[in-house]
């Protein structure tokens, strides 16, 4: 984490400002081990690798969520560096169908300048390439696993390959430790059908976002249209949260949260 955002983080718990950053170790790009506490609550975040963490570890749900992606992924050992750094290309389902979508989306929406939040970040391919091609000011990847080759962790890889950057936060995307209003932009690649309270999620992005601000989310399952996850894990084996969106639903959802936000 840069020093310098620390300003935008909120607790997830009473929404105070984060301060009293202690830097254990930095390196060139950002403070790598140490902690930041609630200036409200008092409560402490770790920082691990560069990653915030702040997580409620009572949270069951997320827990339920963390054990199934790690139970999915078993074993990660070395070897998957060329794999990740090529993702969102990889020769099997649901890859071939997200990355021509992803690249689309980079080239019809403007994310020049902007600060854009990616929730359910995952392997932080997208996170990548929106501070890269996309020129994003600033990105935030956000998710709850943090394992290199299938969490946050994965992002030093690039890091290193191309010298980006972006904030990485080990949160819920539904407590956003983020200010009111922070975002230009709110991005979503697969994640938004894992998500255990859509009205809760979509009232929180809406709580993010600037007025005017946009929520881009692409490769959902919906029941009209292509449907990848649904096949490629199950909810029943894993007690991975999964949602097939229904598109009017979904706009329903987000309505509710604009007009209550
Ligand atoms: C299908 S994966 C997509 C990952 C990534 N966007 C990609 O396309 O490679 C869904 C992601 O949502 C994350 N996720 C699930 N519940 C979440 C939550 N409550 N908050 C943040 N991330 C969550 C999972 O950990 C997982 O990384
Ligand atoms: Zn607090």
């Amino acid at each position: 984490m840069k020093r310098e955002f620390a300003a935008a983080l909120r607790c997830p718990f009473c929404r105070g400002p984060l301060g009293g950053l202690r830097e254990d170790a930095c390196d060139e790009r950002e403070v790598r081990e140490g902690e930041i506490a609630c200036t409200g609550c008092a409560r402490r975040f770790p920082i691990r690798g560069g990653i915030v963490h702040l997580i409620d570890p009572e949270d069951r749900t997320i827990a339920r969520e963390v054990a199934g992606w790690e139970r999915m992924a078993g074993p990660l050992g070395d070897g998957l560096e060329p794999v990740m750094t090529a993702l969102p290309w990889y020769p099997h389902r649901p890859w071939p169908e997200t990355a021509p979508d992803f690249f689309q989306i980079l080239e019809e929406v403007d994310f020049a300048g902007r600060r854009v939040i990616a929730i359910g970040a995952g392997r932080t391919w997208s996170s990548r390439f929106l501070a890269t091609i996309g020129r994003a000011a600033e990105v935030v990847a956000v998710d709850v696993l943090t394992r290199r080759y299938l969490g946050l962790e994965t992002a030093d890889l690039f890091f290193a390959a191309d010298r980006s950057f972006f904030e990485r936060l080990c949160a819920d995307a539904h407590r956003l430790p983020l200010a009111d209003g922070w975002a230009d932009a709110v991005f979503s690649v697969a994640s938004i059908h894992h998500s255990s309270d859509l009205d809760g999620l979509f009232a929180e992005i809406a709580r993010v976002l600037r007025p005017g601000g946009v929520l881009v989310f692409v490769s959902e399952p919906g029941r009209s249209g292509r449907s990848a996850s649904r096949r490629f894990c199950s909810s029943r084996e894993t007690n991975i949260a999964h949602l097939t969106i229904v598109v009017p639903e979904s706009t329903s959802s987000f309505s509710k949260a604009l007009i209550s936000s």
